[in-house]
């Protein structure tokens, strides 16, 4: 049987059956090497014939004891691992280079240190005396957290077998290099061996290990989410260059729910959690202007206001521009066509730009209500009534489907003191002190806002 062979780039991860100079996914010349599976070799016909020993099975119904979780103190970012860290697992933390990572993780150390578990801090970045100038600079210059400037993963899986931390912070992945990879640091090939051996180091010894890491160009971490597979939870640390809040995502979490946000503000001492994000996200409305639109949304467990702000202005010659900043520009389109198609409210030849305030992204459907209302408010040149929050979903007749969580978004419009919202029908309002107006249809909302549209 001929031998199957597979090469990989180093650069991207690109997959190939047989070698090339060049690889055709990323451009990058003589990053293809050959992946040697671990099955090759002189045992691999064998496998018929030595038996493996047998693994004991168990029943489904065993008791296990509840995962103990240990707490950093810091609510925004215990909430989003989903509780606190659990011990022996893995946690991917990536972002944007300048985002705030290493702040963000030397705190968290700072804090779990307090807390009474052993921190290593490990830095492939930064010198000791760079961390310990951070450090003061945040406040924390007495904080346990041990400290080592290294790349080198074998000194520093024999350091840790040593020491046996309970919380290893690795700063970043993509500097890290194991002797036995030939390629260079920061390579896919690299950055799989570096993350594989750092979970096999949780996993075996209890310890729970944050992994930095670099997103790149494309918005993936380095190499294409080849760590991301590996660890059990995924963090992505994101904000807008010019604001200060910072969005802490689960995007990935076995040990609590995924799409958890956590929301900081960047200070210059450092990150502080935000308690009442909607009130940030919200800013200092005095009142609304003609195209703004406060959404009553859900991220993850939480509620959250938030405004969209559309614009709607003659398009020049040529092609209407459709320009979105945090939602998608599909959903978008989709609901210029449905107000084109059931309520007779063109929008060809004027271009139209949305925007969600403060640099969030919002995917949620339900806000799809919000979105309609904002691009009619810009269209039309007519605010809308103060204190007013809207959300639902809009199918492509022109019906509205009521959504998920109706009374928590209520209940939180109401204590930032908002007096009207507009759902639709059929919706489980229950009882809050929102005055709660019902429409069964995208035509209803326009009738609302305009008087017979
Ligand atoms: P950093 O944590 O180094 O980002 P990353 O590790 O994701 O690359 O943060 C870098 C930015 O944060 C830098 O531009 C300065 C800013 N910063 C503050 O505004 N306040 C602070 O207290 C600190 C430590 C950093
Ligand atoms: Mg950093």
């Amino acid at each position: 049987m001929a031998k199957e062979a597979a090469f990989s780039c180093n650069a991207c991860g690109a997959v190939y059956s047989k070698w090339s100079g060049r690889c055709d996914a990323c451009g990058e010349w003589n990053t293809i090497t050959e992946d040697v599976p671990l099955s090759t070799g002189p045992g691999k016909a064998a496998l018929g014939a030595r038996r493996g020993a047998a693994v004991r099975l168990s029943a489904l119904s065993g008791t296990e004891a509840p995962v103990r979780r240990a707490g950093s103190g810091l609510g925004e970012l215990d909430r989003v691992l989903g509780g606190g860290l659990v011990p022996g697992s893995a946690v991917l933390v990536g972002g944007d280079p300048g985002i705030g990572k290493s702040t963000l993780l030397l705190q968290a150390a700072a804090r779990f240190g307090a807390a009474g578990l052993k921190v290593a801090y490990i830095s492939g970045e930064e010198a000791t005396a760079q961390v310990r100038m951070r450090a003061a600079r945040l406040g924390l210059a007495e904080a346990p957290v041990m400290l080592a400037a290294e790349t080198n993963l074998r000194n520093i899986l024999t350091t840790l077998e040593a020491e046996a931390p309970g919380l290893v912070v690795i700063d970043s992945v993509q500097t890290m290099w194991l002797d036995t990879v030939e390629s260079a640091p920061g390579s896919v090939s690299q950055v799989r061996a570096a993350a594989h051996e750092l979970v096999r180091f949780a996993k075996s010894r209890g310890a729970a290990v944050i992994l930095v890491g670099h997103v790149t160009k494309e918005g993936q971490i380095a190499g294409p989410r080849v760590v991301e597979h590996m660890v059990d939870t995924v963090l992505y640390f994101e904000g807008e260059r010019g604001h200060q809040f910072r969005i802490l995502r689960a995007v990935k979490n076995r040990f609590g729910p995924a799409d958890e946000i956590g929301v900081f503000e960047m200070t210059g001492d450092g990150l502080t959690e935000v308690q009442n994000p909607s009130a940030l996200f919200l800013g200092d409305r005095e009142r609304p202007a003609p195209g703004t639109v406060v959404f009553a949304g859900i991220e993850g467990t939480r509620p959250l206001l938030s405004e969209f702000q559309a614009l709607v202005s003659p398009a020049p010659a040529g092609q209407a521009r459709r320009s979105v900043v945090g939602w998608d520009g599909g959903r978008l389109a989709m609901i210029l066509a449905v107000l084109e198609a059931r309520c007779g409210i063109p929008f060809a030849g004027l271009d139209v730009y949305l925007n969600v305030a403060g640099g969030l992204r919002i995917a949620e459907p339900a806000a799809d209500l919000a979105v309609a209302a904002a691009l009619l408010s810009a269209r039309e040149d007519i605010a809308l009534p103060s204190g007013t929050v809207i959300f639902g979903e809009i199918s492509l007749s022109g019906a509205l489907r009521p959504v998920g969580q109706t009374e928590t978004r209520l209940k939180e419009a109401e204590k930032l003191g908002f007096k009207a919202a507009f759902v639709p029908e059929r919706s489980k309002t229950g009882d809050s002190g929102v005055g709660v107006r019902e429409l069964p249809d995208l035509a209803g909302l326009v009738g609302d806002m305009f008087g017979a549209g």
